[in-house]
C-alpha cells in the first residue's frame, strides 16, 4: 500500500473527528467540574445533609469530616449540597480547595477575596468574622493537601473556635487525616467521620447513563457497562476514569473500548502524580529504585532521596500515614507478607514507573 501523505491524512482525520464530534451533545457533562442537576443519591450523602440541616436549624456547628478514595463524589457530593442550600438563601457557603490555597493564610485570604500580604493571620480572621456574623459553612476541599509549613492548621483552630459558630465540612483522600491534626484542633473541631465507599459497578453505570442521556443523546448500555465494570476491577471506582472512557469512545467508536479505557487511566494517572508534592514523589522515587520492595528499606532510600535535594524528610511514623494516602490514590499496594513469624509490609508501585521517571526528570533535572 502506498503511504498516505501528511496533508491527504490530516484531512482525514479532521473530517473524521468532526463527524463524531457532532455525536456529541453537550460536552460540558464530561468535564469533570460539571455538577449535574440531580446527583446520584448515596447513603453516605445522608449524614451530611443532616449535618447541614441540623446547623441550619440550630446553629449550633456539627463538623464533618467526609473521607473517600479519589472520584468517590466528595467533591460534587458537597458542591451540590454548597449550591441548593446556598441558593435557596438558608446557609452562606464558602468553598476553597487547599491545592489552591494550602496554608491558612491563603483560605482566609481567599474567603475574603484579597492577596494575602501584609496582614497577619489574626487580622484577616478578624476581618472575616466581623464580614460574616451569620451561620456560615466552609467546606474545605482537599484539606489533606494543606502544606506541611501550616503544622498547626490554625484555620481550623480558629474556625472551631469561632464566637460566630461557623462549621466546617472537610474533604480528603486521606484516610488519616485526622490522625494528623494535633490534639486541641482535634478536640474543639470533634468532626463527624464519614466514610465515602468507592461505587460499585451498578452505581457507574447509573452515573453514566445520566451522562450519556444529556452529554450524547443517546444509552449506549453495553459500552456502558463494560466501562463501569473496568473501572471498578481497575481503578478502585474512580469515576473520572469511567467518564473519560466514555467521551473518548464518543469521539472515535471504532477502537476498542479497552484502549480508551487504559488511556484514560493513564492520563489520569500522570494527572495525579503531576499534582503530588515533592515529598511523596520522592517516596514513590524510593519505592521504584528498590529491588527489594519492603517499607523499612523503602524508608531509607526515601530519606537518602530527601537528603539530595535538601527536604527535610518525614519521620518514619509520617511516612507511613502518607502510605495510606499513596494507596487511597491508587499508586501503590501495600502488601502484607510473613516473614519468620512476623508480618512485614512490602509496596508495590501500581503504575509503569517510565512515567514517574518522566515527571521526576521534569519536576527536579530541568
Ligand atoms: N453521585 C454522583 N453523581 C453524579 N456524578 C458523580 C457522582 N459522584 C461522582 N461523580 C462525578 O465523578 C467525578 C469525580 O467526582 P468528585 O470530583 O466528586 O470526586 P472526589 O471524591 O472529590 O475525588 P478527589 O478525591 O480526587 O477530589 C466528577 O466528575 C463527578 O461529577
Ligand atoms: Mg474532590
Amino acid at each position: 500500500m502506498r503511504p498516505m501523505d501528511i496533508e491527504k491524512y490530516l484531512a482525514e482525520k479532521q473530517r473524521h473527528l468532526l463527524k463524531n464530534t457532532s455525536r456529541i451533545r453537550d460536552i460540558n457533562v464530561f468535564n469533570f467540574n460539571y455538577i449535574p442537576a440531580k446527583p446520584l443519591m448515596r447513603e453516605e450523602a445522608k449524614p451530611v445533609i443532616d449535618a447541614l440541616l441540623r446547623y441550619q436549624h440550630s446553629g449550633i456547628a456539627n463538623n464533618v469530616l467526609i473521607l473517600g478514595c479519589r472520584g468517590s463524589g466528595k467533591s460534587v457530593i458537597a458542591k451540590y449540597l454548597m449550591q441548593i442550600l446556598g441558593n435557596r438563601k438558608q446557609l452562606d457557603f464558602i468553598y476553597v480547595n487547599c491545592r489552591q490555597c494550602n496554608t491558612s493564610f491563603r483560605i482566609l485570604a481567599s474567603a475574603l477575596g484579597v492577596r494575602p500580604r501584609g496582614v497577619s493571620l489574626d487580622e484577616l480572621w478578624y476581618n472575616f468574622t466581623d464580614l460574616h456574623p451569620q451561620k456560615t459553612v466552609f467546606i474545605l476541599d482537599e484539606i489533606d493537601l494543606i502544606s506541611n509549613k501550616d503544622k498547626n492548621k490554625d484555620i481550623l483552630y480558629l474556625i472551631s473556635r469561632s464566637p460566630n459558630n461557623y462549621m466546617v465540612l472537610l474533604l480528603s483522600n486521606d484516610p488519616k487525616f485526622h490522625q494528623l491534626l494535633d490534639a486541641s484542633t482535634q478536640s474543639t473541631l470533634q468532626p463527624e467521620i464519614v466514610h465515602f465507599k468507592s461505587y460499585n459497578a451498578l452505581e457507574l453505570q447509573k452515573i453514566l447513563t445520566d451522562r450519556a442521556k444529556i452529554g450524547l443523546g443517546c444509552i449506549p448500555t453495553a459500552i456502558i457497562n463494560e466501562i463501569a465494570a473496568m473501572t471498578v476491577k481497575n481503578t478502585n471506582s474512580d469515576v473520572r476514569v469511567a467518564i473519560k472512557t466514555l467521551y473518548q469512545w464518543a469521539l472515535e467508536p471504532g477502537i476498542p473500548i479497552k484502549d480508551h479505557f487504559e488511556t484514560a487511566r493513564r492520563d489520569i494517572l500522570v494527572d495525579i502524580i503531576k499534582d503530588l508534592n515533592d515529598q511523596n514523589l520522592c517516596i514513590l522515587r524510593a519505592a521504584s529504585s528498590q529491588h527489594d520492595s519492603y517499607v523499612k528499606s523503602i524508608y531509607g532510600a526515601y530519606r537518602r532521596i530527601s537528603a539530595g535535594l535538601n527536604e527535610e524528610p518525614f519521620s518514619y511514623v509520617h511516612f507511613y500515614s502518607n502510605l495510606s494516602y499513596l494507596q487511597s490514590l491508587g499508586l501503590i499496594l501495600l502488601i502484607s507478607t510473613k516473614i519468620s513469624k512476623t508480618y512485614t509490609n512490602r509496596i508495590q508501585l501500581a503504575f509503569d514507573p517510565v512515567v514517574l521517571a518522566a515527571i521526576w526528570s521534569l519536576r527536579f533535572e530541568q
